[in-house]
């Protein structure tokens, strides 16, 4: 049993400005000058943390199907993952990001580039709230462009894609659980996603020491699930009911955000959570956040199996890319 506190700061999300950066699969409202002065208070409250070797299947369904429902977000434990393994991930990005910006030109995003892959480095003029980050996809092969994955250190791509191999294979686990959690087989998630072509990105974000208190604006994701790991420097908050809660750091544990095509497929059973990153002044936050998005075309709503007279579907169906869109056209007209 792992003991857990944490903190909360008295505040509402940030109110929605009209600068809006999109990466990722995410969208962000960046909003500058965000002032978090609240002092923290305790509480009891903490975002659950679940043991996945639990032999107790049905106890493990009942704990990810809770924390879905009232949060939005878990940590879990023992998941299959190697921990040697995670600390070889961080290892590597660490060193990657710690290069000379001139070592990192060869997977830097061109300019004039439609694609989200590369590395990118912040334009202090105009993304003074956003960080550094270096984005790729892992799976599946079909849309991988190893261009975009760096060659030093050299162990990259062997150690990313060992990790790649136990993500996709933790993430069919997890949206197993949360299938049988609807009253589902356990494909049924996975398959609503698109099955084999459901695509996995790796995004690692850099954040040195900074003042400014926003590494990433409030956001939920639009992929279907996201997991995160992260360097020993906390910074990853979610809102629930009133407040901002701290997301604990576990070296061992993998963070699971339920995000906005899980949320609508369950047709708003599972809660896509709002989230947000703070800097550290003093030391330099990493985080590698996988996003696990449907198939691009594939028409992504409320599950047939989960509606009807008198459960309507609660949210419209649509396409993956057009419902990033309209997300995102919504988000620049309010
Ligand atoms: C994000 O995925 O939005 C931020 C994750 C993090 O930095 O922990
Ligand atoms: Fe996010």
């Amino acid at each position: 049993q792992i003991e857990t506190r944490q903190t909360i700061t008295l505040q509402r999300p940030p109110k929605r400005s009209k600068q809006i950066h999109i990466v990722c699969g995410q969208a962000m409202n960046v909003k500058r000058d965000q002032q978090y002065t609240s002092p923290p208070s305790l509480l009891t409250e903490t975002i659950p943390i679940i043991d996945l070797s639990d032999p107790n299947d049905e106890l493990v369904t009942h704990k990810l199907v809770k924390a879905s429902e009232e949060w939005g977000v878990f940590q879990v434990v023992n998941h299959g993952i190697p921990v040697y393994l995670m600390q070889q991930l961080r290892e590597l990005g660490r060193q990657f990001f710690e290069l000379p910006e001139s070592e990192k030109e060869s997977v830097t995003r061109p300019a004039d580039s439609q694609d989200i892959e590369g590395y990118f480095t912040k334009n202090p003029k105009h993304l003074k709230a956003w960080n550094d980050h270096l984005i790729h996809n892992l799976w599946p092969p079909s849309s991988i462009n190893y261009r975009y994955w760096p060659k030093n250190p050299v162990d990259y791509r062997k150690v990313t894609e060992e990790y790649t191999r136990n993500v996709t294979k933790l993430t069919d686990k997890i949206l197993g659980y949360l299938s049988k959690g609807l009253g589902l087989r356990r494909e049924a998630l996975k398959e609503g996603l698109g099955g084999d072509k459901i695509l996995y990105l790796m995004r690692i974000n850099y954040y040195p020491p900074s003042d400014s208190v926003i590494g990433a604006p409030a956001h939920a994701d639009l992929c279907a699930l996201t997991l995160i790991i992260s360097n020993e420097v906390p910074g990853l908050q979610v809102f629930k009911g009133d407040h901002w809660f701290d997301v604990e750091y576990i070296s061992s544990a993998i963070v699971v955000l339920i995000s906005d095509q899980i949320m609508r497929m369950s047709n708003g059973r599972y809660k896509s959570v709002l989230h947000r990153s703070v800097m550290n002044k003093e030391k330099t936050r990493m985080s590698w956040p996988v996003l696990i998005e449907p198939d691009h075309d594939l028409v992504v709503g409320p599950l047939p199996d989960l509606t009807g007279e008198e459960n309507p579907p609660k949210f419209e169906s649509l396409a993956f890319e057009d419902y990033v869109h309209r997300k995102l056209n919504k988000l620049l007209r309010d």
